[in-house]
């Protein structure tokens, strides 16, 4: 059998299915960037219409790439519920529940913050779990102590910006297309990461999980426009200055991620790291991630590129609810601001 899993919580429409040994049969995924590049982030009303007309022709990419006949071989129709952009989550949701009433199939409610983190599960034998989840994406840097894949516990996260908004937002600075965080570390490979001396907030205070990044997105403002403009297109920085800039600012955000995740470890006693979320892609955080983990003897997991940024392969972590029978009643709303994914 297998399940269907459909997630729509920003600017990706994207459906999978998935078999009972979590392996993927189909992931197809419809992107908004063009959508949103001209406005550099997400506009919530367009990110809703879009899904709805993607969601359709989507679901039936996925269905019709794996070869299976809905009717006879779905166990089950998942669906990211939370966090998400609301009226993004509503176009998922509503679609799920009219192919589970068509279908006559059960409904299960995915998280999708715990779905970034199974990411790591998909094509290992071996379960994932126990391990410390650490979710590095667009909307959330948090940390969590996974016991089981129905047992997170929330260890600490970024009290403001996540740490991929603060790669679009210094992106923007830098006049990189949106989303700014893959250009950002494209351009920072010619940079000098010590040409600027860049805040590494939290980073020092052991009592705490927590992380900050807005303070150093301000940091970088300063260093180019001084407090007082904030019109970016009008900077002329010369290409050196550029790099400079993203491989000092990228060098800064990488060392508070890794600086926390060791502590999680170390916190936790836990000897198993996995890393998910669009940031999770940064080849210099895996570099750094990896050497980490090889120092504190743990075993580091990290989404595969193509499953860091959002999909619906991930999720695969439906499969977990069915094993333990979590399915949602289907009057379920969406759960748009659980920013602690608990
Ligand atoms: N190579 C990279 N280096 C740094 N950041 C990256 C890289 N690739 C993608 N990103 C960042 O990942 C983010 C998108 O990730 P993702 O799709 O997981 O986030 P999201 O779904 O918007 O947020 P959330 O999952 O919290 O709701 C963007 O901020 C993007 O800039
Ligand atoms: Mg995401």
């Amino acid at each position: 059998m297998h399940i269907l899993a459909i997630e729509t919580t920003c600017d990706e429409t994207a459906a999978a299915v998935i078999a009972e040994d979590r392996s993927v049969l189909s992931s197809a995924i419809a992107s908004q960037e063009e959508v949103h590049v001209r406005f550099q982030g997400v506009v919530p009303e367009l990110a809703a219409r879009s899904h709805l007309e993607k969601i359709t022709p989507i679901i039936g990419q996925a269905i019709e790439e794996a070869g299976i006949d809905p009717v006879a071989d779905l166990e089950a129709i998942a669906v990211a519920t939370e966090p998400g952009l609301p009226g993004s989550l509503m176009v998922g949701l509503a679609a799920a529940k009219a192919l589970c009433v068509a279908w006559r199939k059960p409904l299960i409610a995915i998280n999708h913050i715990q779905a970034h983190v199974y990411a790591c599960q998909l094509g290992r034998a071996k379960s994932i779990f126990p391990c410390a989840g650490f979710v590095v994406s667009g909307g959330h840097t948090n940390l969590y102590h996974c016991k089981s894949a129905n047992n997170w516990s929330y260890l600490g996260g970024t009290i403001d910006d996540a740490v991929g908004e603060a790669f679009d937002k210094v992106g923007v600075m830098l006049g990189l297309p949106y989303p700014g965080g893959p250009e950002l570390s494209r351009l920072a490979e010619a940079g000098d990461p010590k040409a600027y001396d860049l805040p590494r907030p939290l980073l020092s205070d052991k009592s705490t999980l927590n992380m900050s990044f807005s303070g150093l997105k301000t940091a970088v403002r300063y260093k180019l426009v001084g407090t007082g403009k904030q019109d970016f297109s009008q900077l002329e920085l010369d290409d050196a200055t550029r790099a400079n800039v993203a491989a000092s600012f990228q060098q800064a955000a990488v060392d508070v991620v890794v600086g926390k995740a060791m502590m999680a470890l170390e916190q936790t006693g836990l000897k198993r790291l996995c890393v998910g979320g669009g940031v999770a892609a940064n080849s210099m955080l895996r570099f750094r991630l990896q050497e980490m983990a090889a120092k504190q003897a743990a075993e580091l997991i990290v989404a595969p590129l193509e499953l860091c940024t959002d999909n619906a392969a991930m999720g695969a972590i439906a499969w977990e609810k069915v094993e333990s029978g979590d399915y949602a009643d289907m009057d379920i709303d969406i759960q748009p601001g659980l920013l602690r994914g608990e």
